[in-house]
């Protein structure tokens, strides 16, 4: 899978450890930066790669900051996208399963990194159930087609 990956400074070691992981894993990904920890602003970073899955260019994105939350409130403005503020497994399988979240969200001031590793790998091997849940995810684009522009 082609996966955007992206952080501000306080998700930084995380997303680097991140990104080995899915290319060791096979994965093709995309790294949008920030590429230290020199101070940033998860704005910019959390849009560049949002932006990578809103165009086809990537199929889910991760992203990483302090705490997940800035983050997650900026990929959740981007049209199509589902973004999830995932902090256990059994949230990272839910996001997938009933939400189809193609955006994974862990706060790296959080989690333990062994364990952000398990939940990145819940995100990307659980499919999403569809039935009633694609109901509700049509029901969601529906609310974007008519209220955001
Ligand atoms: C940066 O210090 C911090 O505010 C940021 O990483 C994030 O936690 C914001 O939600």
């Amino acid at each position: 899978m082609k996966i955007a990956v992206a952080s501000d400074h306080g998700g930084y070691e995380l997303k680097e450890k991140i990104k080995r992981h899915l290319i060791e894993c096979g994965h093709e990904v995309v790294d949008v930066g920030t590429h230290s920890t020199t101070s940033v602003s998860y704005v910019d970073f959390g849009h560049r790669a949002c932006d990578e899955v809103k165009n086809g260019s990537c199929e889910r994105a991760i992203l990483v900051c302090g705490t997940g939350i800035g983050m997650s409130v900026v990929a959740n403005k981007h049209k199509g996208i589902r973004a999830a503020l995932c902090t256990n497994a059994f949230m990272a399988d839910m996001a997938r399963r009933h939400n189809d979240a193609n955006v994974l969200v862990l706060g790296a001031r959080v989690l333990a990194i062994p364990y952000a590793m398990i939940l990145v790998d819940v995100f990307m091997s659980e499919p999403f159930d569809g039935g009633r849940h694609l109901e509700r995810v049509n029901q969601i684009a529906k609310l974007e087609e008519d209220f955001c522009e």
